[in-house]
């Protein structure tokens, strides 16, 4: 299982030597006169922080938080190890370097479950790798028998858990079964990003025993910190190590990591998991609340901080919205979702002008 890794990788990376950054490379010493920065503390910043010095070369305490902050779901015999884990500038640059990493332009292919998450499709199609769209059964299920079948240059199959945009989760024993079929051959990444809120589900303890799942989280949802750019990809260190190969020579910025790191203590926790449930009892109120208005046609079960609906006439209601301020997600263009909408859970105010607003529709 070690080799799948090896076997998979584009061939121009099987032995080419990363880049040898300053601290990569490493080295203690007093006067550090390797990396061509400046002496000097930046214009209108404080002199206590190094400003000028390069970041850490995948920052490990981070990693280490990370793990830490994951392993509070595992029975103790399957804590996480952080060399399990790399931060990267949100899930999105984990999408992007797991198919420059796995997928040959013009070769290779991934597969994708749709409606979901447009990320997979566009950055596939921006290194020229075959996109494979499975539609998903009828409740957004996986599609089992087309997911189990093998696909010559497959490599990574992508499923979103909880699924974007349409809230509902899939079957874990189904992603283990798609996952189980492919071990010889394929990666299969689960997009975790909304993982906190419906937290029992992830499938984190499952990497131990199916070393070809990589599993991609972020901290833009429940953690409030999209602005930082921080996410992480999960997965066995022979799939890293090659990841790890290419990405940027510093890529997480200092502030980022010190900010994420803070949000990991137990108090950021604790302050996450709050805002976490206050997010959950808003979605519970007003998906009720939405789904007894007149023009909506169904509301669609929810594990994330969102929701679909289906309205009669989604247009109209996203142009009567919009005119009054209020941007959700438009979905027509995804020929499975006509006449749908996404409704992301805002604070208590904004849901209720949305409301007020959508109460008014005529
Ligand atoms: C399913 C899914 N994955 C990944 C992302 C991107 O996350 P990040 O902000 O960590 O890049 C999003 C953002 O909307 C998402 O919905």
């Amino acid at each position: 299982m070690k080799f799948l890794a090896k076997k998979l990788v584009v061939p121009q990376l099987v032995d080419l030597e990363p880049y040898q950054s300053a601290r990569r490379i490493g080295g203690q010493g007093q006067f550090y006169l390797n990396a061509n920065e400046s002496p000097f503390t930046p214009y209108a910043m404080p002199s206590d922080e190094s400003w000028q010095r390069y970041p850490d070369f995948l920052p490990q305490e981070l990693a280490k938080h990370y793990a830490d902050y994951l392993s509070a779901y595992l029975r103790p015999e399957l804590k996480l190890s952080s060399s399990k884990v790399i931060a990267v500038r949100g899930a999105d640059e984990g999408i992007d370097l797991l198919i420059r990493t796995f997928c040959q332009s013009r070769i290779d292919g991934i597969r994708i479950q749709t409606p979901t998450y447009s990320m997979y499709e566009f950055i596939a199609n921006a290194h020229q790798v075959a996109v494979e769209a499975i539609p998903l059964s009828t409740n957004f299920t996986l599609a089992m028998e087309e997911n189990l079948k093998p696909q010559q240059n497959l490599k990574l199959i992508f499923i979103c858990n909880p699924n974007n945009p349409t809230g509902n989760l899939l079957s874990a024993a189904d992603i283990l079964r798609i996952a189980e079929q492919h071990k010889d051959t394929a990666l299969v990444v689960v997009d975790e990003a909304y993982s906190e809120f419906c937290p029992d589900e992830s499938l984190v303890s499952e990497i131990a025993s199916h070393p070809n799942l990589v599993i991609l989280r972020t901290m833009s949802k429940a953690f409030g910190l999209a602005a930082i750019r921080i996410g992480f990809i999960v997965a066995d260190e022979s799939i890293l190590e090659y990841v790890s190969t290419l990405i940027a020579p510093y890529p997480i910025p200092d502030p980022s990591a010190k900010i994420a790191i803070e949000a990991l203590s137990a108090g950021g926790l604790q302050f996450m998991n709050k805002q976490r449930d206050t997010s959950l009892a808003l979605k519970k109120k007003y998906m009720e609340i939405v789904a007894a208005l007149p023009m909506v046609e169904n509301v669609y079960p929810s594990y994330a901080n969102f929701f679909l609906v289906h309205f009669q006439d989604s247009a109209k209601v996203f142009g009567w919205l919009r005119q009054h301020g209020i941007i959700l997600r438009d979905q027509n263009r995804v020929t499975a979702l006509k006449n749908h909408l996404r409704i992301s859970i805002g604070s208590e105010q904004e849901m209720d002008v949305m409301i007020n607003c959508l109460k008014e529709f005529s």
